[in-house]
This record gives structure tokens, C-alpha cells and sequence, in this order.
């Protein structure tokens, strides 16, 4: 028989800010996949299982495509130019083909230093007005939309124009009303942006851009996609990573006293957070998988988050082991969408984790942890809304 998801959860069980949601845990238990109804009444699957999910991300017979999105009652538009995220190749690749070099692992350990002075500042700054302070907003947001706004050539003074309105986008939380506001004022920004590098070129990505043959139009796109996808998930992963540290205490400890283990600690914290949590595609053809038949035109469900804590995979996967030597984690995907920023992301993070533990070597929550606000489910990223600390000075 074939186990049935009804509705994806909405929230994960008390006490267990980390683990995916129990409906989803106990899905892999029944399987790798299983059938699941999409919101809009369209039938679907749920594969939670490790080696599924990596094979359908691999599989050229699933599509990213917006507009095949087969899970509400109408049709989806395609994504607007520059959005390649939800394209397929060729489209897709004419879009990331020009942004990879910029973000290969050498291009983003040049960037140590300058991200090291930007989370010192960060760091010297909450020191100044002492503790309590809200982690989010003094650490773990400013840090990755400084080295974002940077390296696109966005300045960040004019952040109010964009990040409140991605993380209205992101909160899992807003009104479709919203929503549109606040897609129409980030758009209405990034075309001046675009317009402004075109007539002043200036050293940085979006800049070198405008020297192709692709449009404003798409440019604009091109922002859109890395500005949202290049600080709210790094944001998250610092903040609830670090709230994850402060749930470990030995974990915390050993890391405190062997900071080479920071690499391996930052792949587990993305591993075991997976704070991407699920992506979709589309059947092109009929697909056999997992002993199912995916008929042609069906959305499929990816809980990478789910195939991050597949036991089969990981061992005692809800267990936080900074030591874990297991790797190849699907926290940045698989396959032709494979996050462009990892590089990028893992640098901050190696970097801020590190620093933030050397400067405040009492760092502990200032609130008891189950009132640490988090985000809902429905949030495409998840993470916390803040995180109030303190330590001694
Ligand atoms: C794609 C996660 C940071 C830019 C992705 C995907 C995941 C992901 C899971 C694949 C989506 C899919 O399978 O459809 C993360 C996480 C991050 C992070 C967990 C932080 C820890 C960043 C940063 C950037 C970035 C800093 C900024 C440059 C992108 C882009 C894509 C992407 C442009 C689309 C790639 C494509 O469609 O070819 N990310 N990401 N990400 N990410 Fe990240």
C-alpha cells in the first residue's frame, strides 16, 4: 500500500526546533515516497527518502520550471527573465553560465578577509552597547547582506529598499497582498539599480553583467535572485545555527576548543538545519521511481531537510555530531540547480561561526529556549525571528 500525506505540516513538534516536522519523519519511516495532494487539490508525491531525492535533482526527466508547476487549480506564469532559479536549461544555463566563475571556492576565499572585517565590525559593535542583543539583527542578518550588497555592487545604505521586502517575501507569513507590494517596490528598485550600472559601471558582478548581451530586463532578474537567495538563507543558518550551538553545549564546547573542527561543524549545522527545506519539480514524462509510476505533468515534493535525517543515510540523523564524517548533505541541492552561492555561504559561516565564539566565550541564550520566536513551516527558509543573547562582560 502507499503511504498517503494528506497536507504538509505546519509546525514541528514543541521542543524540537530542529528536527523536520513529525508527519514528515514518520513518511520516510513508511518509505522514500509517498502521495501527497497538492494544496490546490492537485495530486502529487512526497519523497523524503536520501537517495530519491538526489536522484530525481539528477534526472533530466524532472523539470524546475515555473510554469509546469502542477499544484495549484490555474496555471503559473513562467519566471519572469533572469529568474533561472525556475528554469530549465538552455534558458537556465544562459542566466548561470556568466555568474559561476564569480562564485567559484577561489574568487570566494579572496573574500575571507573583507568578510572577517565585516563581522568584526559586527562583533565590536555589539560589544559597544553590551548585552542583551537580538543575534539576528546585530550578527547573524547584517553580515550576509553586507557581503551580498557588496559583491553585486548594491549599496548598502539603500538596504531598507530591498531587505525588508524580501523578508517579507520570505517569512512564510505575508498576504498575497503583500507579497505583491513589497515584488513591485523591490522591482521597482532594482531597475533603477540596473540603470544606474549601466550608465556607472563600477567593480562588481552586476556591473561586469551589463558588458553581455543580456537585457536590463533580465539583469534585474538576475539581482532579484541573488539578493533573496544570498542572505535570508545564509541569515538563518547563522542564527538558528547558533541557537542550535547554544541547544549543544558539548557539541559547543568541543567546537570552542578545536577550531579546526569548524568545516566539518559548519556541514553538519547545514546538514542537520537544512534551512532550504523543500524544492519542487515537474515530471516530463512518465517516471518510473521508487516503484511508482510519476505520470507526466506531476509535481513531486523534494524534502531535502526530510533527506538530510534519512537514517539510511546518516546514522542516528537527529543527533547533532560536529564530527560527522558522512557528507554529502543536500542543504545546497543537487544537480544542475546546485547553489550557486555555496562557496560563498560556507566562508561566512566558517568565519562568523568562528569569531562570534572567540569573542564572547559566555555567549548563552537571554531567553528560556522555548520562547525563542521561530518561523512557521510554511516559511519557505526556515531560521528564527530573533535571538535574544547575553553574556558576561
Ligand atoms: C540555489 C541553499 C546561500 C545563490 C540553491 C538551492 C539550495 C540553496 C538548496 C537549490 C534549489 C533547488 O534545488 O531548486 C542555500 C543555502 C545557503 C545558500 C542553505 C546558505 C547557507 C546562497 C548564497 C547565494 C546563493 C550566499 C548567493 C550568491 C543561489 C542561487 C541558486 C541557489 C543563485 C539558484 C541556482 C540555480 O538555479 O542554478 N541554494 N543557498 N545561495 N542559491 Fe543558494
Amino acid at each position: 500500500s502507499v503511504h498517503t500525506v494528506t497536507t504538509l505540516p505546519t509546525e514541528r513538534r514543541p521542543g524540537c526546533p530542529f528536527d523536520p516536522p513529525a508527519e514528515l519523519v514518520d513518511a520516510r519511516r513508511h518509505g522514500p515516497i509517498s502521495r501527497y495532494t497538492h494544496p490546490g487539490g492537485k495530486p502529487g508525491w512526497l519523497i523524503t527518502g536520501y537517495d530519491l531525492v538526489r536522484s530525481v535533482l539528477a534526472d533530466p526527466r524532472f523539470s524546475a520550471r515555473k510554469e509546469l508547476l502542477n499544484v495549484v487549480g490555474f496555471e503559473l506564469p513562467p519566471a519572469p527573465p533572469g529568474e533561472f532559479l525556475l528554469m530549465d536549461d538552455p534558458q537556465h544555463s544562459r542566466y548561470r553560465k556568466p555568474l559561476v566563475g564569480r562564485f567559484t571556492a577561489r574568487r570566494m576565499r579572496l573574500l575571507t578577509e573583507r568578510i572577517e572585517q565585516i563581522t568584526t565590525d559586527c562583533l565590536d559593535a555589539m560589544e559597544r552597547t553590551g548585552p542583551p542583543a537580538d543575534l539576528v539583527t546585530a550578527f547573524a542578518k547584517p553580515i550576509p547582506t553586507i557581503v551580498i550588497c557588496e559583491l553585486l555592487g548594491v549599496p548598502y545604505e539603500d538596504r531598507d529598499s530591498f531587505q525588508e521586502q524580501i523578508d517579507t517575501f520570505m517569512s512564510g507569513e505575508t498576504s498575497d497582498e503583500d507579497l505583491l507590494a513589497a515584488y513591485t517596490a523591490t522591482q521597482r528598485y532594482l531597475a533603477e539599480l540596473v540603470a544606474a550600472k549601466r550608465a556607472h559601471p563600477t567593480d562588481d558582478v552586476l556591473s561586469e553583467l551589463t558588458d553581455s548581451d543580456l537585457t536590463d530586463e533580465e539583469l534585474k532578474g538576475i539581482a532579484l535572485i541573488l539578493l533573496a537567495a544570498g542572505f535570508d538563507t545564509t541569515a538563518n543558518m547563522l542564527a538558528l545555527g547558533t541557537f542550535a550551538l547554544l541547544r549543544h553545549p558539548g557539541q559547543l564546547d568541543a567546537l570552542r576548543a578545536d577550531p579546526t573542527l569548524t568545516d566539518r561543524a559548519v556541514e553538519e549545522l547545514l546538514r542537520y538545519l537544512s534551512v532550504a527545506k523543500s524544492f519542487m519539480r515537474t515530471a516530463l514524462v512518465d517516471v518510473e521511481l521508487g516503484g511508482r509510476t510519476i505520470e507526466a505533468g506531476t509535481t513531486v515534493v523534494l524534502s531535502y531537510h526530510t533527506a538530510n535525517h534519512d537514517p539510511e543515510r546518516f546514522p542516528d540523523p537527529h543527533v547533532l555530531d560536529l564530527r560527522r564524517q558522512d557528507g554529502g548533505h543536500l542543504a545546497f541541492g543537487h544537480g544542475v540547480h546546485l547553489c550557486l552561492g555555496q562557496q560563498l555561504a560556507r566562508v561566512e559561516m566558517r568565519v562568523a561561526f568562528s569569531a562570534l565564539l572567540r569573542r564572547f566565550p559566555t555567549l548563552r541564550l537571554a531567553v528560556p529556549a522555548e520562547d525563542v520566536p521561530l518561523r512557521p513551516e510554511t516559511a519557505d527558509i526556515y531560521g528564527v525571528k530573533s535571538l535574544p543573547v547575553t553574556w558576561d562582560v
